[in-house]
């Protein structure tokens, strides 16, 4: 029996040391220690003993279930610290690896310009203004002057929402005037930059939706020549000192006397290019005297205030500042295009 618990611890502690896992461990525990186990098989043979032997025997099967307990446990031990070093291995990050980069996006050109004609007119203690681009027809067309049967009131040319009319896409920022006469104390000084909508067929110079800038000036005493000498010096800031330009007699219904800015072409000075389209003047913007009646209708007494307002469109703008040749390059909004600025 000696002899057989001998064996016994030999095998086991060898068995034991070669497991590679917790798992396997366990199992031995139940195949050596176990009810069914060969310690207890072994155990179960005492009966065969002399008196005299069996607690001789009793004690070393006791001392042979400690030692083999005792090499389970550091076996455990061991397979579990062997097992979080290969876990902590694998899931180890290389912190020196290259990240995966993020591209960082940039203003839209269009808005570049923008942002630059704002602190223009900030720098001169204008006020900027937002506005509804969902507006009614009177504040549209009707407060602005402009009559039933413009061309401009046609279903062709405005998207209405609803039947009677009423209610439209705004077709210029100019409504923007009567909402700040109506909501403002005065003086007024204002820009309002915004969308606008008109029944256009997309081509290179159209768009359905595009961008206007509003600008007007409330206040006793304002001239011709406050219109005049405003937008040359913004035309200056854009364009450049020396940029010469020319006011063109016009005509809108909401200014009295109306008129166009011109520049002369920066490219051919004058002479004609395709830039100018052979004109030797480029188009910026449409401006006037804001209309008595569009004062009186707004509450404000045409004998006592005047004012000046201009409007012109942002994509015309970005498009000679950035030499862009077609308008549905700003819409469009291809990366590669956007990348150039
Ligand atoms: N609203 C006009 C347009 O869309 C532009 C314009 C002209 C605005 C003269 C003005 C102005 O404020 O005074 O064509």
């Amino acid at each position: 029996m000696k002899e057989l618990m001998q064996s016994l611890r030999e095998a086991s502690l060898k068995a034991i040391s070669e497991t590679d896992s917790p798992e396997s461990v366990e199992a031995l525990r139940v195949r050596y220690l176990g009810k069914k186990g060969e310690l207890t098989s072994i155990l179960r043979q005492m009966g065969k003993l002399s008196p005299e032997e069996r607690p001789v025997m009793g004690q070393l099967a006791n001392q042979l279930r400690a030692e083999i307990e005792e090499a389970i446990e550091l076996r455990k031990t061991m397979l579990g610290k062997v097992m979080l070093e290969k876990k902590l291995e694998a899931e180890a990050v290389d912190v020196t690896l290259p990240g995966v980069e993020q591209p960082a996006g940039h203003k839209h050109p269009m808005y570049n310009v923008l942002d630059q004609i704002k602190e223009i007119f900030i720098g001169m203690g204008y006020e900027i203004v937002d506005g509804p681009e969902v507006e009614l027809s009177e504040y549209n067309f009707t407060k602005l002057n402009i009559e039933e049967s413009h061309p401009s009131r046609d279903w062709t040319d405005t998207f209405y929402f609803t039947e009677d009319g009423r209610v439209c896409l705004r077709t210029q920022t100019s409504p923007m005037q009567v909402h700040a006469m109506e909501t403002r104390p005065l003086p007024i000084r204002m820009i309002a930059p915004g969308r606008v909508y008109r029944k256009d067929e997309v081509d290179a110079t159209h768009s359905p939706m595009f961008h206007q800038i509003e600008g007007m000036v409330i206040d006793k005493g304002i001239t011709m020549a406050d219109l005049k000498a405003t937008l040359n010096l913004v035309v200056e800031q854009i364009y450049g000192k020396g940029t010469v330009t020319r006011f063109r007699p016009h005509h809108f219904p909401f200014t009295e006397p109306s008129c166009e800015l011109d520049i002369q072409c920066h490219k051919c000075g004058g002479k004609g290019c395709p830039t100018c389209k052979g004109e030797g003047w480029i188009e910026v913007l449409g401006a006037g005297m804001v209309h008595p009646k569009v004062l009186a209708g707004c509450g404000i007494d045409p004998d006592v205030y005047s004012g000046w307002a201009f409007g012109m469109g942002l994509e015309r703008l970005a498009m000679g500042e950035y030499k862009i040749t077609d308008l549905r390059l700003i819409f469009e909004n291809d990366v590669r295009f956007l990348e150039q600025f």
